[in-house]
């Protein structure tokens, strides 16, 4: 594993964006694995300002995103392919043909995993997968206690995910209760891994993931085990190490 210490959160989505747009610049048809949540948004900002200054293609690329809630379409502000359109594909030329969520308005559970996994694999796998790490070690929506063996599978969201989101939605039956995501089988297999946290409060995960023993109960653990991974983190959040 390759650590890059980052001075702040900018320095971290500069550091990030570069080894994306290498991959991209190496391997113009490459699959990225990407990611949402707050981690990638600078990371993003930094790709669209070198898409915008002509040094970056993004024609032939493809990607496709950890994770998905089921029951939201992608007119839905808090979907995440609402927010990968915000953010990445509607502001660089990727084919949006080519972006691919799973399909969180796949009520057939078992049909959606099997279709996502499938796509993946006939993409060829995925070639650089970036990541940001939950406060409780989770990538993706897998929690403590996931099976490191899991591929994509559709995961029951938790009492306190569930309360936290609540703030989002008109009412609490429109909180989505499930989410289709890969599994940390699915990640493992990616050729690459680029992992990226900021924040003082993310110190002791970074600091049990990384440098503490590979278990279920913290799954990025099992990232110790890849043989191409690279945490970009700040110094706050390496402040413990
Ligand atoms: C996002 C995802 C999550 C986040 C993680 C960190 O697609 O799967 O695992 O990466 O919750 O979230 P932030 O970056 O908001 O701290």
């Amino acid at each position: 594993m390759r650590i890059y210490k980052a001075k702040d959160y900018k320095d971290m989505s500069r550091k990030a964006a570069n080894m994306l747009s290498a991959q991209v610049i190496m391997k113009p048809n490459c699959v990225l694995g990407l990611a949402t949540g707050s981690s990638p948004v600078g990371t993003y900002d930094q790709l669209v300002e070198w898409y915008k200054k002509g040094d970056l293609d993004f024609s032939e690329v493809t990607s496709v995103n950890l994770d998905e809630y089921k029951g939201l379409d992608a007119e839905n502000d808090q979907s995440y392919r609402y927010f990968m359109n915000q953010h990445l594909f509607t502001r660089v030329n990727i084919n949006p043909g080519r972006t691919y969520l799973p399909n969180g308005m796949e009520m057939d559970e078992a049909a959606e995993c099997r279709r996502y996994s499938a796509l993946i694999h006939e993409l060829g796998g995925i070639d650089m997968q970036l990541l940001g790490l939950g406060h409780n070690g989770h990538i993706g929506f897998n929690e403590p206690g996931a099976a490191f063996e899991k591929d994509v599978h559709c995961v029951q969201l938790t009492e306190t995910t569930i309360n936290a989101n609540k703030r989002f939605f008109a009412s609490a039956e429109d909180v989505p209760k499930k989410a289709y995501t890969m599994g940390i089988k699915t990640i493992m297999q990616a050729k690459k891994i680029v992992v990226i946290v900021s924040g003082a409060d993310k110190a002791e995960i970074v600091k049990k993931a990384f440098f503490g023993p590979v278990t279920p109960q913290v799954p990025a653990s099992i990232l110790q085990m890849h043989n191409d991974v690279t945490l970009i983190a700040d110094e706050a959040a390496l402040s413990l190490i």
